[in-house]
């Protein structure tokens, strides 16, 4: 009997992989060899670079300090580690023999030129919404980059996720091919904006939540994510900046990364604006004017919070009236008095290394501490090789307790928003290489 329903089962188990394998198949497409530079149109081309840098390619397909678009660029997952691929035109190494046929596909669908499944870690489930003459333009500017021989290393995942076919199933539950409709009642800039962001820039790719398979929530979009150990802000109704943005202000500040009343960029989204930069300004004043529309107009409590905070930073931040009788508060306004005070008290003046008063920090009001954390042990550095604005590093200055007891001074004091739970975890966990 027990002997009866193992067989059973284990048939059933076969049926299983059986039909995953079948539904995993894809063909390979064969190769065909590199085509000239010449063969491609210098307008193509142009257009391919933009939305390249749109697209951000380069942060997951050039490794620090690597050739351009050769892979190996770690991108660590909670499933393990990914490496981006070589996508240089070298025919070997890269993907100098594939068609654009093959290259469509591969961002349509997420299947490899030989026919394998590719990780959704490569945010195909975002560029399957490319219409077909951004996808040639896209084609048309890496076949012309420099070919670079170069094999990344191979990825480490967590078991059974070495086995591709079973991104099958998650394509069936969460992959939502092809482009979609404008909407006919929207402005233009609207319309081209909700384009970039979803097809291309894939801003939610970091902004929404994930479900425990990795996939976006689409019913949490833009609530807030996760991007590298650093917390990425809601951009949506729920936004917690202290000052509401205005699309003029978002357009500045994700071509800048500096705008007025607002935190300078950190950690992950440095690279998305240093990104961005290169685009078109038409094109980042349609992305600024679609994320502005998902926040909304501000409300009452928002405007109310705007208010109280541009009030608290009228004054120096070591003004600020600390409760009595709370050792952990009473040493965190010290530490600020001591180590942040002479900078951040100045307000920011561009001709010199003064920062923002506190409390219109963004830091301070997100759902966790991570992102301050990670400012105060790590400082703000441009990105290499760009001018730009430093913030000096105090990991080793300052100890966990004195860093834990700031940011709890700092989010109750100067941001006036409930204590943070867990921070002391918190501090110690921003030391973990990120996950
Ligand atoms: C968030 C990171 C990320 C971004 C941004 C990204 N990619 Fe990738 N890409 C990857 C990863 C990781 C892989 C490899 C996935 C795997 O091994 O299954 C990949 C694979 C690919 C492949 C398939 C290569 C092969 O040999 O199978 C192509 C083509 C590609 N990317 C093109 C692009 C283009 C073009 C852009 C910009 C429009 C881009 N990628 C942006 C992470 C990214
Ligand atoms: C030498 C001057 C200096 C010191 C000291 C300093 N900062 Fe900064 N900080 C800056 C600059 C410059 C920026 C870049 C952005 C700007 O212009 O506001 C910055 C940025 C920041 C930001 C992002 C918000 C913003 O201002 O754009 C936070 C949060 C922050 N600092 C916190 C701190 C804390 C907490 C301390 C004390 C541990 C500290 N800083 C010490 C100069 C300093
Ligand atoms: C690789 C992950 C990643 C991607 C992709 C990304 N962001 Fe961010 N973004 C972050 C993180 C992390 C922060 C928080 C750190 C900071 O404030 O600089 C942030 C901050 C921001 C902020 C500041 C919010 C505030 O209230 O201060 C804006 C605005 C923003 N992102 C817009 C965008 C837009 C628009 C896109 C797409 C074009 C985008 N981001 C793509 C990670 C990302």
């Amino acid at each position: 009997m027990k002997h009866r329903s193992i067989k059973g089962l284990l048939a059933l188990l076969l049926v299983a992989l059986a039909a995953l394998a079948a539904l995993a198949w894809r063909p390979s497409i064969a190769q065909s060899a590199p085509a000239p530079r010449s063969a491609f149109e210098p307008g193509l081309l142009r257009q391919g670079e933009q939305l390249a840098a749109i697209g951000n390619c380069a942060s997951c397909h050039t490794a620090p300090e690597g050739p351009p678009f050769a892979g190996g660029t770690a991108l660590k997952t909670p499933f393990g580690t990914i490496y981006g691929s070589n996508i240089t035109p070298d025919p070997e190494t890269g993907i100098g023999g594939w068609s654009e046929d093959a290259f469509r596909r591969a961002l349509r669908e997420g299947v490899s030129r030989d026919g394998h499944l590719l990780y959704p870690a490569f945010p195909y489930d975002h560029f399957t919404r490319l219409q077909d003459q951004d996808i040639a333009a896209l084609y048309t500017f890496v076949m012309t980059r420099d070919p670079v021989r170069f094999v990344p290393p191979a990825n480490k995942l967590v078991f059974p996720l070495q086995f591709r076919p079973l991104i099958a199933g998650w394509n069936l539950l969460y992959l939502d091919k092809g482009p979609r409709p404008p909407q006919a009642s929207q402005s233009a800039d609207w319309n081209r904006g909700a384009y970039l962001v979803d097809a291309l820039a894939h801003c939610a790719a970091c902004h929404s939540p994930r479900n425990q398979l990795g996939a976006e929530r689409r019913d949490a979009a833009f609530d807030g994510g996760e991007a590298e150990g650093w917390h990425a802000t809601a951009l949506n109704v729920h936004s917690p900046s202290p000052v509401p943005w205005s699309a003029e202000a978002l357009a500045a500040y994700l071509q800048t990364g500096l705008v007025a009343d607002h935190a300078i960029t950190a950690g992950p989204m440095q690279d998305v604006v240093h990104s961005l930069s290169h685009a078109p300004v038409e094109d980042v004043h349609a992305i600024a004017v679609y994320v502005q529309s998902l926040m909304g107009a501000p409300t009452p409590q928002q405007q109310a919070r705007e208010s109280a905070s541009r009030q608290r930073a009228s004054q120096p931040s070591v003004a600020l009236p600390t409760p009595a009788g709370d050792a952990q508060l009473a040493l965190g306004a010290g530490v600020f008095a001591s180590s942040c005070a002479s900078c951040h008290d100045l307000g920011r003046q561009l001709s010199s290394a003064s920062g923002l008063r506190m409390p219109l920090a963004i830091a301070l009001y997100l759902p966790d501490p991570r992102n301050l954390v990670h400012i105060v042990r790590d400082g703000i550095q441009p990105p290499p090789g760009q001018p730009g604005r430093w913030m000096p590093a105090f990991d080793g200055e300052l100890s966990d307790d004195q860093i834990a007891a700031l940011a709890a001074w700092l989010r109750q004091v100067a941001a006036a928003q409930p204590p943070w739970l867990d921070l002391a975890q918190a501090v110690q966990d921003s030391r973990k290489p990120s996950p």
